[in-house]
């Protein structure tokens, strides 16, 4: 039998080499996080100060790639912002979508702002059903040309934050004409307008970059698939399919050297942008203006396979990620009140300006007998 002082030295042993297990154990978990924090702090100053400096260059020369930018959505907004900055960096434009007299004007402020620029217009509409129809006369449009970048920005978002199935119902049906907009094939053009269309634009436009091997394609997502978005649910689940086609896209397409097509796919992610779909007319540092969203989105092709695109979003999505490895569930309901707040606002208004159409429609002097 060990004695009462035999057995007392032999717990505190065995208690300072648990201790120093821990110790380790600790240590090693600091070198960790302190590891992980230096190279995602490294990550962040290349990609968004270094990478694009005139000292790194780390961007993508676009007009290197070749001659022609082609641009869905180029009328407004962001696609407009990205056709004149490509414009603005040497190249000739394609711009894509429905409106004639848009794409004349866009086309004519390109021309003056850059007279040796070249700029072509395809009128499409990407919602139509009939794909075989749309995509074979942009095909013919584009035939023959160098193109070496690809901008796939069209998109469809709800006229206004909306519960699914209220938003699928039919509104015909209804009669309600306040919720114009709404309906289920606005679900169908959202899938042919986000989803059908970037697969078929570079359907047609990537087999050119892959036998020069070299190109560019820009996939403009939201960051709507990155963090919650209720009410805006079909939007949502369509960007996720952005990021996840860009991702693929890019290794596939995206290696150098003998094996590799050298064709750089970008996944782009914005937050608010002051654009007609976003109806933000004010611009602030979190909701900059489409061209200063496409200055600072720009740089980062050729750092960043996937990224929000503008450093304020970029922090707003990863403060909302830190929120949510708190609670997943509070933060969605968080931003679900918020949804819900801005649906009763744009209801309001849209009950306020039926009443009013009403009162105009009803015989003045029954008004005034009424009144
Ligand atoms: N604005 C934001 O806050 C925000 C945030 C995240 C992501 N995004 C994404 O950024 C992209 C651009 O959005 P934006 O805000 O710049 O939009 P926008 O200002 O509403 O511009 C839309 C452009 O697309 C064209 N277009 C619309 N429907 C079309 C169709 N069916 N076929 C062909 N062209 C069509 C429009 O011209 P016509 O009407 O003449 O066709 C216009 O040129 C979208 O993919 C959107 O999801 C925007």
């Amino acid at each position: 039998m060990s004695s009462p002082a035999a057995s007392a030295t032999s717990t505190a042993a065995s208690a300072a080499s648990t201790n120093s297990v821990l110790e380790k154990l600790g240590l090693l978990l600091v070198a960790i996080v302190v590891l992980r924090f230096t190279r995602a702090a490294m990550q962040f100053i290349y990609r968004h100060v270094l990478g694009p400096s005139a000292l790194c260059r780390g961007s993508v020369d676009f007009a290197k790639c070749g001659k022609w930018a082609v641009v869905t959505g180029a009328t407004d907004g962001l696609g407009k912002a990205y056709a004149r900055q490509l414009a603005g960096r040497g190249m000739d434009v394609v711009l894509i979508s429905r409106t004639q007299s848009k794409l004349d004007a866009t086309a004519d402020e390109i021309r003056a702002e850059y007279p040796g620029r070249e700029v072509r217009c395809v009128r499409a509409d990407f919602s139509d059903e009939d794909t075989g129809l749309v995509y074979g006369h942009v095909g013919r449009e584009l035939h023959g040309l160098e193109v070496g970048v690809l901008v796939n920005n069209v998109g469809l978002s709800y006229p206004y934050p909306e519960y699914f199935l209220k938003a699928a119902e039919d509104q015909c049906d209804n009669g309600n004409k306040a919720t114009a907009g709404l309906g289920p094939k606005l679900f169908d053009d959202m899938v042919r307008c986000n989803i059908t269309s970037m697969i078929h634009m570079c359907r047609l436009v990537m087999p050119g970059m892959a036998d020069r091997r070299k190109g560019c394609v820009i996939n403009i997502g939201s960051s709507t698939s990155e963090i919650p978005c209720p009410l805006l649910t079909v939007y949502g689940a369509t960007k996720k399919f952005v990021e996840k086609f860009s991702r693929e896209l890019n290794t596939e397409y995206g290696g150098s050297g003998k094996n590799g097509f050298n064709i750089t796919v970008q996944c782009v992610m914005p937050g608010y942008v002051a654009t007609k779909m976003s109806k933000i007319n004010r611009t602030s540092w979190l909701v900059p203006s489409p061209d200063k969203f496409v200055r600072s989105a720009l740089q980062t092709t050729g750092l960043e396979p996937v990224t929000q695109g503008y450093m304020p979003h970029t922090l707003m999505v990863k403060a909302i990620a830190l929120a949510e490895s708190i609670s997943k569930s509070m933060m969605s309901r968080m931003v679900l009140n918020n949804m819900l707040s801005i649906r009763a606002r744009v209801l309001r208004t849209q009950a306020k300006k039926q009443k009013e159409a009403f009162a105009l429609t009803q015989d003045p002097i029954e008004s005034a007998v009424d009144n």
